[in-house]
């Protein structure tokens, strides 16, 4: 059995599958487990083999149950992790991502798993999942991105309802609201998660790319603002053709 904490594999077509690989503890997310992740994304951008990438958790009962509790605490001091985080910011290296990011998340989906997966573009589910933020009720708040991503995702009342309560909200619950864009049976979560894959990865690169940009990078700015970077995107998307 390999106990690397994440899985790296190329599947050919464009497509490769990360697989956080911790069934034993929930696949939850411990300091190996985020370096490898770093170094995979690192690793995928400049790969012009890989065109999207599907997360996935290993075993039957969780995509992650969130940050590996038994290292809270353990940093030399508060100050030096949150350097070390600053310097290597995986979610923002995942929120910034060129290629196709797609999150196949089943069961258990807490804290930093589903602040992984909200750092993906497109998050699909199986029927049995179980989403939340418990941050706060173990003495933190969210610290993977989750108190900007979720309320990009959710109403303000839902996130904040997450956030503050950490009550976990089922799939319906969860597609309703739009934070997951398609709830499966949990057999058919990987196939449809790579059908969705490979249907994005058949459409040009730079045109990906661009629309990625597009899209999140305009969310931020002004209408006007953002009417101005479309323009300059679509002049791109001409010469790239
Ligand atoms: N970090 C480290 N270990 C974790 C973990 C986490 N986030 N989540 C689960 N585990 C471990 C448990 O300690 C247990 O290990 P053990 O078998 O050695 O005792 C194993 O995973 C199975 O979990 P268990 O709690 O026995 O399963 P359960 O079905 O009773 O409960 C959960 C499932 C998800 C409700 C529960 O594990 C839980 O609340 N986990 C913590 C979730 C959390 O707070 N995450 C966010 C951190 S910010």
């Amino acid at each position: 059995m390999n106990d690397a904490p994440v899985l790296y594999e190329k599947a050919g077509d464009g497509i490769a599958w990360v697989t956080l690989n911790r069934p034993e503890v929930l696949n939850a997310l411990n300091m190996r487990a985020r370096d490898e992740l770093w170094n995979i994304m690192q690793a995928v951008a400049a790969d012009s083999e890989v065109r999207a990438l599907i997360f996935r958790g290993a075993g039957e009962r969780a995509f992650s149950a969130g940050a590996d509790i038994s290292e809270f605490g353990t940093a030399p001091s508060f100050v030096e992790a949150r350097r070390a985080r600053r310097e290597r910011d995986l979610w923002w290296l995942m929120l910034t991502q060129e290629k196709l990011l797609v999150a196949a998340i089943h069961g258990y989906a807490l804290g930093a798993g589903i602040e992984l997966a909200m750092c993906c573009d497109f998050r699909i589910a199986s029927d049995e999942v179980r989403i939340g933020l418990p941050e706060v009720s173990l003495g933190y708040i969210p610290s993977a991105g989750g108190t900007q991503t979720l309320p990009r995702h959710l109403p303000p009342g839902v996130a904040m309802q997450m956030i503050l309560t950490g009550d976990p909200i089922d799939a319906e619950t969860a597609y309703r609201h739009g934070l997951v864009h398609r709830v499966v049976p949990r057999e058919r979560l990987y196939a449809e998660a790579e059908t969705f894959a490979r249907k994005v990865v058949a459409r040009p690169a730079e045109l990906v790319a661009l629309s990625k940009r597009a899209v999140y990078e305009g969310a931020e700015m002004s209408l006007g603002a953002a009417i101005a970077l479309e323009s300059t995107l679509v002049e791109r998307a001409i010469l790239a053709r």
